[in-house]
């Protein structure tokens, strides 16, 4: 593995250093208080190439490799966790699999608009009762001939009222369990489609994640995704590739904290000293700093592996448990080090801290990233 980072790939990490201090760190307390993203900004996301960008060109999107969506991510995170996993989401989830999996006809109506960002995806699996439990799906996507009688709920959906097209997980044949699994195309206003309440969430919350409820909404044929049956591979195989999204959101989250707290240490006096000559705080930040390239090689690992379309399961849960767990670790220290004013929102590490956390529930949580790995090694 080659650890130097080719021209281009540095141009991507400039340009998303650059808009996020731009263009997402003025309003992001505020967006964090309101729990509102401004279309706006969705859209500049979108023209800048953040919304598609390893989406083949002839589908409008980026054509860039896995290693420069990473580092696109991760400082897309450093300073605002919320964007970063509409991005994620859009990219990972819904670009990625639809390039692989769509029909051309699904790929002309859809995916050419979703890699621009003109339309944002949802991915939709988690409901009530089938959270980490994915084969225990209880939306039913009923064959009526020509098209799918779709009934259900899903919850927790991230871009759940900012997207207009869903990827949506639904039971066809029960009896068949996860082989009787479909994966469909809905979309926004569809008859019997409904847009959930939205939840009022400890992080991320720019970030609008609802619960969605169908009765009896007709889904054409032609959107189904892949083979019948194929819905369950789909989830699974599309969850593979997005762990490497959300490991380098938590690795921002946690980069952005240290950055955050090694600027504080230089400036904040105690003890007739800057903190950072004092030896208790030299250590946490040589502890953060540590974590933070750990995790960071880890997701290159993953990213170098997928794009050079080799077996990355292993890797990308590995690369999302550690990175999620030290998210955790480095922005509880990043709080510790700015004392009392990092428990309030002005001084930013306060949202991280509490933003770090759902990098360990989404996309899996730590003890399915377990099963994943101890799968792998077992296998
Ligand atoms: N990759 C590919 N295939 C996989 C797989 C993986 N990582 N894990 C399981 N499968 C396949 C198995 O090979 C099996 O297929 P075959 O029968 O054809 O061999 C099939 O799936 C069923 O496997 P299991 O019987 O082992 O299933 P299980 O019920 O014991 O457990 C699980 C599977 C790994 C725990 C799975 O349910 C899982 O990953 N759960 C977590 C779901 C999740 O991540 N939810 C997050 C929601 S999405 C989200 O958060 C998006 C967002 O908004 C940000």
């Amino acid at each position: 593995m080659n650890f130097q980072l080719s021209e281009e790939q540095l141009s991507v990490q400039q340009a998303a250093r650059d808009f996020a201090t731009t263009e997402l760190l003025p309003g992001v307390i505020e967006r964090d208080t309101h729990q509102k993203f401004p279309k706006e900004i969705i859209k500049k996301m979108g023209d800048l190439g953040f919304m598609g960008m390893m989406t083949d060109p002839k589908y409008n999107g980026g054509g860039m490799d896995t290693i420069s969506y990473v580092l696109a991510m991760e400082e897309i995170s450093k300073v605002d966790a919320s964007a970063a996993v509409m991005m994620s989401v859009n990219n990972s989830l819904v670009c990625w699999r639809l390039e692989r999996f769509g029909s051309e006809e699904q790929k002309e109506k859809y995916l050419k608009r979703l890699s621009t960002g003109e339309v944002i995806g949802a991915f939709c699996l988690s409901e009530p009762e089938a959270g980490s439990d994915a084969t225990s799906q209880r939306t039913t996507a009923e064959d009526k001939g020509d098209y799918y009688l779709v009934n259900g709920t899903k919850n927790w959906i991230t871009n759940g009222s900012t997207a207009s097209v869903y990827m949506v997980i639904a039971q066809t044949h029960p009896e068949k369990r996860h082989k009787g699994i479909n994966a469909l195309i809905l979309e926004r206003g569809q008859e019997g489609f409904v847009v959930g309440k939205k939840e009022d969430k400890m992080g991320i919350r720019g970030s609008d994640t609802h619960s969605l409820m169908f009765s009896d909404v007709k889904v054409p044929k032609a959107n189904r995704i892949g083979e019948e049956g194929f819905g369950f591979t789909f989830a699974m195989t599309t969850l593979n590739g997005g762990r490497i999204g959300i490991a380098s959101q938590a690795l921002g989250i946690a980069a952005g904290a240290y950055e955050l707290a090694l600027k504080y240490s230089k400036e904040r006096k105690a003890f007739g000293k800057n903190l950072s000559e004092h030896q208790a705080i030299q250590f946490k930040l040589a502890d953060m700093a540590t974590k933070i390239d750990a995790a960071r090689l880890l997701i290159l690992q993953a990213a170098y592996l997928k794009d050079q379309k080799k077996d990355f399961v292993k890797a990308a849960a590995m690369a999302k448990l550690f990175a999620s767990q030290i998210a955790q670790e480095v922005t509880s220290e990043a709080v510790q080090i700015h004392g009392g004013y990092g428990y309030v929102k002005e001084f930013h590490v306060e949202r991280m801290m509490r933003d770090a956390k759902i990098t360990q529930i989404y996309e899996g949580t730590s003890e399915i990233q377990r099963m994943v790995i101890s799968r792998e090694l077992l296998r």
